[in-house]
């Protein structure tokens, strides 16, 4: 498994947030579920955003990604279900929120941002599947999680890309800077619990205190 420091964000999300969250599988799995969803749609959505029908690769891109998405939300779906739990109506991803509000206006900046935004969502899932996987003491889960570190990874990668072919690099490097110190804030800040994208400073001081 590629370890975490190769992602680029901006503050690291402690190992015990991953035993808190774990603390109830299937809450987690039910978040999990929406957020793979919510990803599948995002990369379809992205796929009408046509910045440019001479893009190359936009396509293929988005459509592969919104591929993975939807397995993986079959999967999720199917450890659920094994498991006793099922999807319920209904889920908000404040996480996911905050972020999409950083989307400025404007065809280009906004199709940047939002290809930017999309990457930071995929670095950080990458990052806390790492988590999951490194604590979980049920091997089926521990399996999965590790399995989709390494494909959320490569969709972070395939929305930087992206968004290298719709603006400058200059133009793209300042915005990530800019989008992944926001990243940092906005996650230490989200509620703890069980769910992909909670809050890890309740976990953090309750372990020091
Ligand atoms: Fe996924
Ligand atoms: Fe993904």
């Amino acid at each position: 498994m590629k370890k975490t420091e190769e992602l680029p964000l901006l503050s690291t999300t402690p190992v015990a947030w991953g035993a808190s969250a774990l603390a109830d599988p299937i809450a987690l799995l039910i978040d999990h579920a929406f957020l793979e969803m919510k990803a599948a749609l995002n990369a379809m959505d992205l796929l009408t955003r046509w910045p440019n029908e001479w893009t190359p690769g936009w396509v293929e891109a988005m459509t592969s990604v919104a591929r993975d998405e939807t397995s993986h939300l079959a999967q999720v779906t199917r450890l659920l279900i094994r498991r006793g739990g099922k999807m319920e109506r209904g889920h908000k991803s404040y996480y996911a929120s905050d972020l999409r509000r950083l989307v400025r206006n404007g065809k280009t900046s906004e199709t940047l941002d939002r290809l930017l935004v999309s990457g930071l969502i995929e670095a950080r899932s990458c990052e806390r599947f790492s988590v999951l996987a490194s604590v979980s003491e049920d091997a089926e889960l521990g399996a999965f999680y590790k399995a989709l570190h390494a494909s959320e990874m490569g969709h972070y990668k395939v929305f930087l890309k992206m968004a290298h072919k719709v603006a400058p690099k200059d133009e793209v490097a300042a915005r990530w800077q800019v989008l992944l110190a926001a990243e940092a804030k906005i996650i230490e800040a989200q509620p703890p619990g069980c769910r992909i994208h909670s809050g890890y400073q309740d976990v953090s001081l309750s372990q020091a205190s």
